[in-house]
């Protein structure tokens, strides 16, 4: 089996897992006895360079990963393929990519499954692309656009170097995510919508028309105002379900004998997810029982008002 092909299938659909001996032109992890991790990649002849001396590549190419070597000063350092949530925070990035946590909770909340059409906007460095690109599966498709063109080469790059080549299930337009999708001469069905974006909400509209009903659109944001925004503008459209807003909070642990306590290097914020469901053409969900919050929709308000009973009897 050759490096390009991976644990799961064959060079046609690459799962970016490779197999058998580490082989130069490979992207690897050495993890020194401090815990810090250094991304290399391997050359024939290469030295990665410490304070405490040289790490010869030649002593890792053709042998199996999760071994140990020792720097020419006689610090060792473990040697391990990344997983795709190592690759995706080491590797090069132009934009800020979407954290592991937050794509695995994104794979979940939208249910993206092996053949979906998935539509993503901005590709960024091409993180979550990844992750798309492995739930979707040899019958999916995943449909990334980019505005800016320095970043979406870096996400080719990146899922490129991920998965040692170019991904069948994978296409990349660099534009505006509504210009190109009204620019399509037949507007193509989408499944899931993942929208990672300052305003997310300006392609609401567009993909409403798109998703299949039962469809899901989700929004990654990091602020309580593009949250707000976004909430509001899926509920003015009223053909969507109603949203739901979450974040994720991933504690690590510290444990060793009695010492067992939370560590104190938390990710303290990445970002909100804010999803809702198509509804079917023609449909509305009904209307929430909940009265909205006293003063949700005062005088302060100035964002998209949804016209509920609700939202009317707020603004009396
Ligand atoms: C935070 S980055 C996305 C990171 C990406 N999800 C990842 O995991 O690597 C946001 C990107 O959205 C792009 N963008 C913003 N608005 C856009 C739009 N309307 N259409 C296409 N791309 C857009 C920006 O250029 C930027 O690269």
């Amino acid at each position: 089996m050759s490096a390009d092909q991976t644990a799961a299938g064959t060079a046609a659909v690459p799962s970016g897992v490779r197999i058998g001996p580490l082989r130069a032109g490979e992207r690897i992890t050495l993890t020194d006895p401090k815990g810090r991790r250094h991304s290399v990649l391997l050359a024939e002849g290469g030295t990665f360079h410490t304070t405490k001396g040289g790490v010869s590549h030649d002593e890792l190419i053709g042998g199996p990963e999760g071994v140990v070597v020792t720097s020419v000063g006689g610090t060792a350092f473990l040697a391990m393929r990344p997983l795709l949530n190592e690759f995706t925070v080491t590797m090069p990035r132009g934009a800020a990519v979407v954290y592991p946590k937050d794509a695995a909770q994104i794979l979940m909340a939208c249910d993206v499954f092996p053949g979906a059409r998935v539509v993503e906007a901005g590709a960024g460095s091409g993180a979550l692309t990844c992750s798309l690109l492995r739930a979707v599966g040899p019958t999916g498709r995943v449909r990334s656009y980019e505005r800016r063109d320095d970043f979406a080469a870096q996400a080719r790059r990146n899922v490129e170097s991920f998965f040692a080549g170019p991904h069948p299930s994978w296409d990349l337009t660099v534009g505006d995510l509504v210009e190109s999708l009204e620019a399509e001469s037949t507007p193509q069905e989408v499944d899931r919508a993942i929208l990672d974006m300052l305003a997310p909400w300006e392609c609401v509209d567009a993909l409403a028309e798109r998703l299949v009903p039962g469809g899901v659109l989700l929004a990654y944001v990091a602020t309580t105002t593009q949250l707000a925004r976004m909430v509001e503008t899926l509920r003015v459209h009223g053909g969507f379900t109603e949203p739901e807003a979450t974040e994720t909070l991933l504690r690590a642990w510290h444990a060793e004998g009695l010492a067992v306590r939370p560590r104190h290097d938390m990710v303290g914020h990445t970002g909100f997810l804010v999803g809702a469901r198509r509804m079917a053409p023609g449909f509305r969900a009904p209307a929430r029982k909940r009265r909205p919050a006293p003063g949700a929709y005062g005088e302060d308000y100035n964002g998209p008002r949804a016209a509920t009973p609700e939202g009317a009897a707020e603004r009396g």
